[in-house]
């Protein structure tokens, strides 16, 4: 799977949303979240973003800045989010439920 990082914080410039085939990119409040069990692996996002923040999440190995937006990503699906009571998991398309709006509070905290 691809996965966001960092520097998509509060830039979130959304470019990455048109080039998905799948829909599976999702705008949350200070960033966006791929969900990496819709994601085909395609990487047609990975050179839209202005700001470099995706990256395929095989780079992250050894990589602290990396592996914390890995885990955080999947948490972005799997757990309740701040005025949800149920998890995203897995809603088969972005388009679906519109911007979510919120974080996981690890980004909602996130102090670069
Ligand atoms: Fe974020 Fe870059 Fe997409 S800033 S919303 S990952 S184009
Ligand atoms: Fe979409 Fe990027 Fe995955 S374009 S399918 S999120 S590699």
């Amino acid at each position: 799977s691809y996965v966001i990082g960092a520097n998509c914080i509060d830039v979130t410039d959304r470019a990455c949303l048109d080039v998905c085939p799948v829909d599976c990119i999702y705008v949350g409040a200070r960033k966006s979240y791929i969900n990496a069990n819709e994601c085909i692996d395609c990487g047609a996002c990975e050179p839209e973003c202005p700001v470099d923040a995706i990256f395929a999440d095989r780079t992250a190995r050894g990589d602290e800045d990396r592996t914390v937006f890995v885990g955080d990503s999947i948490a972005f699906f799997s757990d309740a989010l701040p005025g949800r009571a149920a998890p995203l998991g897995d809603p088969g398309g972005a388009g679906v439920l519109g911007e979510i709006g919120t974080d996981t509070g690890f980004v909602t905290g996130y102090q670069p």
